[in-house]
Parts: structure tokens; C-alpha cells; sequence
């Protein structure tokens, strides 16, 4: 039996006829090869696991569930939102939602008329219930020796501080936020600041270039950026505010001007303050004006559709989307998926690796745990520093029960010997996730059987950043898993897998994964362009969320994502679209065009394979290389970078001037014996020059 990915054929097929099209919608190309579902990869059997879960006795208990969550939305939620503090209850009719571009503007509300506050349920509501003294951060540094703990009450005074300070600087609900900080207790701290006082956060991952940081500063307008000094990574030690300056710079020559900058002195990045560069006026430090404001601060009661943040992912095309997240659907369905995918309760001690600038460490790390009062663990370094049992003493440290990382992650641990993993006590694990890109067989299998004995469920957790949260994942002790398979849709969760004409596939099949209705965490713009928003995810399938990942459903019902349809690419569980790569690529005044498709890689799941054409009379050598990979690392950021450089003297163009990635992308993968039909190339002798011309 196939392992679920779109065969070959079925993608051909699956390419919508050009004149069909619904709009402006990206055409979808081929489906990448994923690791994960390769068609050879053999179907493994899941160890049976005795797990019970707290809320649920079994299936019948879901099916019954599910069923009303679908049938009655509104009451459904609206019986699990009662668990969560609302300073004003909602509306009757407090949920609505047009997915048809034809029926009108495209629009969710979740507990319309409602009012809350994300920060107030993820905090004083369990300082309130007399869970204050409970861990709620416990802070692992970079370099093993230094940790942080800090209560619920403490971690509540010190985001009063800073919604104090913030207030100070004059912002006021609906204000954007910027923060671009490494994995601190002060990173979640300034979310939650943020979402006290009703500002609206946009998290830059640590890792952007000043570019990357400019853009997303000026689209959504920040006039104060929290920031930190530095960070260690590994050995490594990054000046992250002297990438803060220049961001500010480029800023300020283009127009915008960022009034303050909080800097938090990292003292565990190895450098003290004085080599942090400072401007007079704007720049200021966190340890100089925070301790002394207010540890109380007065809640903000936002409108269940105000927005809560930002976040910048990637496209097909075009520059990073601002997702928008609402407030009151998103802080139900973060808590509700943490409490029941994880079995999240108060005081667990509880693990995710992801880093806050991506949507993992918005929903599982900042908001979800929080909601169930879980006991939070921030970890600042890379999980293989300093050697490859790190992951595993954090562990056996903090007796972590839920621990939730990426199948990258996985498989560059299962190459560096179990021992790293046996010698270290992980008695207390009691559920071990994943999430990000389709994970293999074989990281699955060691992941279950070696950091798992074979004993411990694997919840294998299919969502996005537009989602918002867990939409297809097993639930722990619930239902059987199978290796590969994100299993069945979450409550509320409505998926159709659908042809290239958008008709629905009953049954078993491959498709389109889209979703029918919407859930409460649905993405409810891209911030500053609505157009764009009903474009890219609602004009291409009449009335239906598309996902731009392809999936297969077996016989059991199973989805089996196979990952990416569109022109994203999936580098470690980091979406990068390739157009990004692209315009980076040809800002280098050597390169006239560059074609970037994904590959599958051993340890990243995909990697980054850049054709490129140069301006007359140059040629590719390694310093030329070097310089084109830095241009890239420079604009985006260095999880960005190439891991193959081509020169194309002629890129792959059909006669109509469109390039032809399907066969790059088959060149890139060593796969030319499939190239498939080239009949359109308008010179045909372009793959034979690629293939005798490989790097
Ligand atoms: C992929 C990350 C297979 C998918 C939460 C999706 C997955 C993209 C899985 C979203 C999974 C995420 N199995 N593929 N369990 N989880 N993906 O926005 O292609 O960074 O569209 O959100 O990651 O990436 P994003």
C-alpha cells in the first residue's frame, strides 16, 4: 500500500487547465516529492500504546464530539469558550463565516460581541484560581549551567511591567508591536505584554535579515520594537540589535521612524552591555526601565474580533503575508487543541522547541500551554549543543511530560547515536508531537521506539500558520495512529479533499486539502490586503479554505499530507517561498535571473536549489557562489541560504516565457529520467546543458 503522496500521474492530472482557472488565484504546480510519503517507504505498523486520555474514553467519545462540532459550531464552542474568563459574554448568534468569494467578502467571527483577554486567561485567571505559585517559565540557556524559573505570579507582574512601560510610550490597543528577541522568558513576556494592553504583535524571527526586519516593521507601522542585545546559538554568539540598527536605518532613510527601542541585555549571550550599540533617544534598556514600573496594570477588554497579531509567513508569490489572528476564536481553539492534543493540564511541565518567531511558538509555547497552566520550558539554544543528548538532559531536568519538536529535528538526532538518548532518564514523557513537515518512517519509528520504548503516543500535528492551530492530529489514547499520518481532523475541523475542478473526493483518494467551514483560529485577513487574502486561499476552490498542501485520505479516513502544492518550499519546518529566494538572488549585479526549487534533503526535509543565469560575460566560481548565497542570507536571513548553486546559462522557458520548475525541480532531484514532456521548452537544448552543467 502506498504511504500517501500524489503519484505522478495523479499531479499532471491534477494541474489545473489554465483558462479554468478561478481567478487570480497562483497556478498549483506539481507536487513536491516529500520524504515522508514517498510511494517506496514502507507502511509501518504503530506500536499499540496504553495511554488514557483524561478527557476522552475513546473513539465513540470523539466521534460523538466531532459530529456536533460540525453540525452546531456556535454551541459547540461556545459550551468550551465558557471555560475561559470573558469580561462581557457573547452573542447568541456569535458565529458566522462566508468562504465563498462569490456569496461576498470573505469574513469569520467566532463570539461575535464578546469581550476577553488572551493574557488575562493565560495568567491572573490562574493566579486568581490559586495557581500563582505554580512554574509557569522554566528557562534553559544556551549553555547548560543557567536557567531561569519563574512562577505564574511572577511571570504575571512582569508582564504588568512592561504593559506599564508600553502604555508610557503612548500605545494603545491596536497598535502594532514589533519584537525580535531569542528564546527568553522576556520573548512570551513581551506577547503577553502586548496582548494585556490590546496592541498587536508582530514576532520577527531572530534569524531575519535587517531587511526582512525593515519590511515587516514598516508594513504594519511599529513605532516601538522590543528587542535583545545578542544570543548564543551553539557556540556561535549573534549581535541581534546591532541587526535591529540597521533594520531601524533602512527604516528611517525610507520614511519610517521607530520612536523607542526596549533592549533586553541577554547576559547569557556571553557579552556585556557596553558593546551594544545604543542611540541616544530612541534605544533604552529593559533592566533599567522596567523593575521599577507597576506590577499591576490594568486589563484591556479587547472585542473577541480584535486582532491579537501579526505574523509574516510565505507565499507562491510576492513579498511575506501578514497573517492576522483575532482574539476570542484563536485563544479557544489554542487552549482547547493544547488541552486536548497534548492532554494538557495545570502544571505539566511541557516542551516545545519551536522558536516564538514562527506560528508553533505563538500557539504552543506563549498561548496554548498557558491557557492550561501548564509549566512552560524556554529553551535559548539548539537542541545538538553542546552535543546531541542536550534535548534529552533538558529532559531528565525538568522531568518534561509533552515534548513537541520537528521531524528535522529527529532525523539529524537519529544519525548521532542512541546512546545520547538512553543514557538519560525520560521516565516523565508521557507524549511525544511533532509538526512542521511530513516525518519519515524511519525518524518516526525512532523517534517512537527509541526516545519513546515504544510506549509513548506520537501525535503528528497537521496545521499552518493561516490555521492558527492543530487542525488534523491524533489525539493521544484515542485513536490508533499510523506512522506518517496526521490521522483525523480536529473538532470543528472540516476538511474536503477536492480534484483540480474543486469537486469533492469522497473516500479514499489524493486531492487538494481544503476545509469546508470555518474553525475558530482561521486566519482572518492578511493584514493591509484583503484582495490578497480571498486570492490566495479562497479563490482557487469555490467555497472552500485552500491549504496549498496536497493530501491523500486512505480507507480509514487517515489524511496523509504530502506536503506543499504551491511554489513554498519546506526548509526544516520553515516555509520559504521561492520567489523570495529568487528576488534575493537577483539583487546580486552579477546574476540576471534565478529559478529556485525545492529537493529533498537527508536532514531538512527539503532544501534549496538555485539556478541561476548570469549577466554576460560572467561565470560561476566559488567566490561568485559564495557572494550569491551571502546576497540571499543578507535579505531573508540564513535559514534562507541556497544549498545548491547551478548556473543556468539558459533557464528552462516554454515558448510563452514561463519557467518550467517541474523540470528543474526533476534535474534538481537527480530524477532526469522523468523529466516528462518538454515539448513546450523553447530550446529544448537547455536540458541537456543543465545536466552536463550540474554543480
Ligand atoms: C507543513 C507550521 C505534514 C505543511 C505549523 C503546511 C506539515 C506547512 C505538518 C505550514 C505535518 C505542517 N505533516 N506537513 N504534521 N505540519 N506541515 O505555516 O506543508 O510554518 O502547509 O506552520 O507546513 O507551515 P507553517
Amino acid at each position: 500500500r502506498s504511504a500517501g503522496r500524489l503519484s505522478e500521474a495523479a499531479l499532471n492530472r491534477s494541474l489545473p487547465p489554465k483558462k479554468e482557472q478561478a481567478c487570480r488565484c497562483q497556478p498549483l504546480r506539481a507536487v513536491q516529492k516529500t520524504m515522508a510519503a514517498a510511494v517506496e517507504a514502507p507502511v509501518l505498523e504503530a506500536p499499540a500504546v496504553d495511554y488514557k486520555h483524561s478527557l476522552l474514553a475513546g473513539r465513540e467519545d470523539y466521534d460523538k464530539m466531532y459530529k456536533r462540532s460540525i453540525e452546531d459550531p456556535a454551541g459547540f464552542w461556545g459550551d468550551i469558550a465558557k471555560g475561559y474568563h470573558w469580561e462581557q459574554q457573547w452573542e447568541d448568534d456569535h458565529h458566522n463565516h462566508n468562504f465563498d468569494v462569490a456569496a461576498g467578502r470573505i469574513s469569520t467571527e467566532f463570539f461575535k460581541g464578546g469581550r476577553t483577554n488572551i493574557a488575562y486567561n493565560c495568567l491572573d485567571r490562574h493566579v486568581q484560581e490559586g495557581r500563582g505559585d505554580v512554574d509557569c517559565l522554566l528557562w534553559e540557556a544556551n549553555d547548560p549551567g543557567t536557567d531561569r524559573r519563574m512562577t505564574y505570579s511572577e511571570t504575571l507582574a512582569e508582564v504588568c511591567r512592561l504593559a506599564n512601560w508600553l502604555r508610557a510610550q503612548g500605545i494603545k490597543k491596536g497598535d502594532a508591536v514589533a519584537i525580535y528577541m531569542p528564546m527568553l522568558c522576556e520573548l512570551p513576556i513581551a506577547m503577553l505584554a502586548c496582548a494585556r494592553i490590546g496592541a498587536v504583535h508582530s514576532v520577527i524571527f531572530a534569524g531575519f535579515s535587517p531587511e526582512s526586519i525593515a519590511s515587516r516593521i514598516q508594513d504594519c507601522k511599529a513605532r516601538v520594537v522590543l528587542a535583545a542585545s545578542a544570543v548564543k546559538r551553539g557556540k556561535k554568539a549573534i549581535d541581534l540589535k546591532s541587526m535591529v540598527d540597521k533594520a531601524l536605518d533602512v527604516s528611517s532613510k525610507e520614511g519610517f521612524e521607530v520612536k523607542k527601542c526596549l533592549v533586553c541585555h541577554n547576559a547569557s549571550s556571553g557579552s556585556g552591555k557596553e558593546v551594544t550599540h545604543m542611540k541616544d533617544g530612541r534605544d533604552v534598556w529593559w533592566d533599567t526601565e522596567i523593575p521599577s514600573q507597576k506590577p499591576e496594570s490594568e486589563v484591556e477588554w479587547v472585542h473577541s474580533e480584535d486582532p491579537l497579531f501579526l505574523l509574516y509567513t510565505s507565499g507562491s508569490t510576492g513579498k511575506p503575508k501578514g497573517v492576522l489572528h483575532s482574539t476570542g476564536g484563536y485563544m479557544v481553539m489554542a487552549g482547547t487543541t493544547s488541552r486536548y492534543v497534548f492532554d494538557l493540564q495545570p502544571g505539566d511541565v511541557y516542551w516545545c522547541t519551536a522558536d516564538c518567531g514562527w506560528i508553533t511558538g505563538h500557539t504552543y509555547l506563549t498561548y496554548g500551554p498557558l491557557l492550561c497552566g501548564a509549566t512552560n520550558v524556554v529553551f535559548e539554544g539548539t537542541p545538538t549543543y553542546p552535543t546531541p543528548a542536550r534535548s534529552w538532559q533538558v529532559v531528565e531536568k525538568f522531568k518534561v511530560k509533552q515534548y513537541y519538536t520537528a521531524p528535522t529535528l529527529i532525523r539529524s538526532l537519529l544519525g548521532s547515536g542512541n546512546e545520547h538518548v538512553t543514557a538519560h532518564d525520560r521516565s516523565s514523557l508521557k507524549i511525544l508531537g511533532t509538526v512542521g513537515e511530513p516525518i519519515n518512517p524511519e525518524a518516526w519509528k525512532w523517534y517512537s521506539e527509541v526516545v519513546g520504548e515504544g510506549k509513548l503516543p506520537i501525535v503528528d500535528t497537521w496545521w499552518q500558520t493561516e490555521t492558527g492551530a492543530h487542525m488534523i492530529t491524533p489525539l493521544p489514547g484515542v485513536f490508533p495512529a499510523k506512522p506518517g499520518s496526521a490521522t483525523l481532523p480536529f473538532f470543528g475541523v472540516a476538511p474536503a479533499m477536492v480534484n483540480e475542478h474543486g469537486h469533492e473526493i469522497q473516500g479514499p483518494g489524493e486531492g487538494y486539502l481544503c476545509i469546508k467551514q470555518a474553525w475558530p483560529s482561521t486566519i482572518r485577513t492578511i493584514f493591509g490586503d484583503h484582495d490578497r487574502y480571498e486570492t490566495t486561499y479562497f479563490a482557487g476552490f469555490k467555497g472552500l479554505y485552500f491549504s496549498g498542501d496536497g493530501c491523500r485520505r486512505d480507507e480509514d479516513g487517515y489524511y496523509w499530507i504530502t506536503g506543499r502544492v504551491d511554489d513554498v518550499i519546506n526548509v526544516s519546518g520553515h516555509r520559504i517561498g521561492t520567489a523570495e529566494v529568487e528576488s534575493a538572488l537577483t539583487l546580486h549585479p552579477k546574476c540576471a535571473e534565478a529559478a529556485v526549487v525545492g529537493y529533498e534533503h537527508p536532514i531538512k526535509g527539503q532544501g534549496i536549489y538555485a539556478y541561476v543565469s548570469l549577466r554576460e560575460g560572467e561565470a560561476l566560481d566559488d567566490a561568485l557562489k559564495k557572494e550569491l548565497v551571502m546576497t540571499v542570507r543578507g535579505n531573508i536571513g540564513a535559514f534562507a541560504a541556497p544549498d545548491v548553486v547551478h548556473w543556468a546559462p539558459g533557464l528552462l522557458k516554454t515558448r510563452s516565457g514561463k519557467i518550467m520548475r517541474r523540470v528543474l525541480r526533476k534535474i534538481a532531484s537527480k530524477e532526469e529520467s522523468q523529466l516528462g514532456d518538454t515539448s513546450t521548452l523553447a530550446d529544448p537544448g537547455v536540458v541537456d546543458q543543465l545536466l552536463s552543467n550540474r554543480p
